[in-house]
């Protein structure tokens, strides 16, 4: 359906801001007779979930337990996960697989015709459901397929949600803090619709295009964080970015994961001299958890001045490798490596938003009608780490709890007060883009170089200071000219990396994914790191703020 010649208020039941798993999942959990509009701002299939890999950890196999997906949860979390939050997950990995089955999405089997489980580093078991090695491609696209047959879902590709509306930035005050919808810029006709409906989730994904090399498509500019918090959201434990050990080092592969998998199923990483060097780090070697086996390898480039480590599975029968990582043969094959025979340059990079909005078990924010799920949520499932393979199952969880609680909270009664549509007629016309390129470089080369694998005081005061200057110049861009994509990711970039320094600087110890060799042992007290947004209104629901930076 042509869009552009629609009026430019559209009322909802519920609006859903992103089209991977998270918001997909809730999509197709909502009942039949809401009418849902489902937001993204590129295609549909590109998100993070897309280009998911390894993929989903559920407690399938007979002798694994609940019990010991959940400890290895922890272990790897560096104990900071919320429990609660952990057993909601473990335990929604049946259902989530049920979900995903239901669907239609055609996962690996083993000779017995059983779903096949492949391993990752921190599980104690074999619990990974894949699709060979592009598990996120098969789940992306049979979600995408469901979708759009859907009677009740009204897609829009190529829109840009801006910001939300909420009562509170309407002045008024007297039915506590609550989300009426959001703006969203149209890309075609660079027009800003409003978009209105009693409930609306945040899927917007990830942020970790706040650095410079990442496994992450270019839609994970923080969007999602950066609105909640602007109109008055927590977030918590921002510190956390997840550095995936194996991305392709190859000057004509941006942005290439070499899944974990690989090493679940046996491959080694070497060094020039071809020494097995996880040894001397861990005893779980190659497959101890993420941030164990990214500082190690970050340390041996560093101490050896080389541009990356190996990673070596020609020791596996070809057949068995073909067999395993189809995607990644015919892929590599196509930049002149022979993974059966040849060993792959990796290095670390950014890929995974651990921290982000807080949402109780239900999904909810602290606003009124807003919900945020999968990656641009924190639920506490993570702690201080990402275990692999659990984010496409807590997208899938959080995706149906919330569905649920959005179906018990609905009113039929449901009017919006009126919302101004966009007034544009005080800006100009952007005269020169180069400002927005400019600040896009500097602001992932300023992350990458002071707030990465390993972190000192100095080096975040550094970075904060540069961050600071940035967003004055972005926002003073942002209420002078028209938005643009770029303006509107850039914005919201900023914001969230000042996130990630004010997190880091909080926290005074070394766990899990934040390592300063100013503070390397680890502390007494477990505790998160939660950032008030000066618009945080304490009557509204959730847990007490435990500290305000
Ligand atoms: P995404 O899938 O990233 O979707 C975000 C959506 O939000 C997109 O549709 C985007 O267009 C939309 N959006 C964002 N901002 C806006 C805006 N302002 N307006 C409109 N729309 C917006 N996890 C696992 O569990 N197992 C794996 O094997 C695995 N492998 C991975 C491999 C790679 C290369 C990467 C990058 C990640 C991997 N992860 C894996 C992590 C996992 O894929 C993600 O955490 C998960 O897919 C996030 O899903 P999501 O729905 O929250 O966000
Ligand atoms: C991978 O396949 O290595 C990615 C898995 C994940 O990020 O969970």
């Amino acid at each position: 359906m042509d869009m552009s010649n629609l009026n430019t208020t559209h009322h909802f039941d519920v609006i859903i801001v992103g089209s991977g798993g998270a918001g997909l999942s809730l999509a197709l959990s909502l009942p039949d007779h809401f009418n849902i509009a489902v937001l993204a701002k590129s295609t549909l299939t590109d998100a993070s979930t897309f280009y998911a890999q390894g993929g989903v950890a559920a407690v399938l196999d007979e002798t694994d337990s609940i019990e010991q997906h959940i400890d290895d949860t922890m272990i790897a979390g560096a104990q900071l996960c919320e429990i609660e939050a952990v057993k909601q997950t473990v335990e929604g990995g049946k259902p989530s697989v049920d979900f995903l089955l239901k669907h239609g999405v055609q996962f690996t089997l083993d000779e017995q015709e059983q779903l096949h489980l492949t391993r990752e580093g921190g599980h104690s078991q074999r619990r990974i459901i894949h699709a060979a090695d592009a598990t996120g491609r098969a789940i992306s696209t049979t979600l995408v397929e469901r979708a759009q047959e859907k009677q009740n879902i009204t897609i829009f590709e190529n829109y840009i949600a801006i910001d939300l509306i909420t009562s509170y930035k309407l002045g008024l005050k007297d039915q506590g803090n609550r989300v009426l919808g959001l703006y969203a810029l149209d890309e075609k006709t660079e027009q800003v619709h409003t978009f209105l409906a009693p409930s609306t989730a945040l899927a917007c994904g990830g942020a970790m295009k706040a650095y410079l090399y990442t496994s992450n498509p270019d839609i994970a500019t923080g969007d999602g964080i950066a609105m909640a918090y602007r109109a008055g959201c927590r977030v918590a434990n921002m510190e956390f970015n997840q550095f995936h050990p194996t991305c392709l080092y190859h000057p004509q592969a941006r942005s290439f994961l070499i899944t974990e998998a690989m090493r679940g199923e046996g491959a080694y990483l070497r060094l020039p001299d071809g020494e097995r060097f996880m040894l001397r780090f861990d005893e779980r070697a190659e497959l101890a958890p993420r941030d164990i086996v990214a500082r190690a390898i970050d340390y041996e480039i560093k101490r050896l001045g080389i541009r990356h480590v190996w990673l070596d599975i020609t020791h596996k029968p070809a057949e068995f490798v073909k067999e395993h990582f189809p995607t990644l043969y015919a892929r590599l094959l196509e930049l002149g490596i022979d993974i059966t025979t040849e060993m792959i340059p990796v290095v670390p990079a950014a890929h995974y938003t651990c921290g982000g909005v807080m949402v109780d078990e239900n999904s909810q924010t602290d606003i009124e009608g807003l919900y945020a799920i999968g990656e641009t949520s924190y639920t506490g499932l993570h702690g201080a780490n990402r275990m692999a393979s659990n984010s496409l199952l807590e997208c899938f969880v959080y995706g149906m709890s919330a569905a649920k609680h959005i179906e018990s909270q609905f009113n039929t009664d449901y009017v919006s007060p009126d919302v101004p549509t966009w007034d544009d007629s005080q800006v100009m016309n952007p005269d020169e883009d180069v400002v927005i390129l400019q600040n896009w470089d500097e602001l992932r080369q300023t992350m990458w170089n002071y707030v990465g694998i390993v972190r000192t005081t100095k080096r975040l005061e550094r970075a904060l200071h540069r961050i600071e200057m940035l967003k004055q110049e972005i926002n003073e861009y942002y209420h002078d000219y028209q938005v643009s994509k770029n303006l509107i990711e850039l914005r919201n970039l900023v914001l969230v990396s000042e996130m990630i320094v004010r997190c880091a600087m909080e926290r005074k110890e070394s766990r899990g994914l934040h390592f300063t060799l100013d503070y390397p042992e680890l502390a007494d007290e477990l505790r998160k790191t939660v950032l008030i947004p000066p618009s945080f209104k304490v009557e509204t629901p959730l847990v007490n703020a435990e500290s305000q930076i």
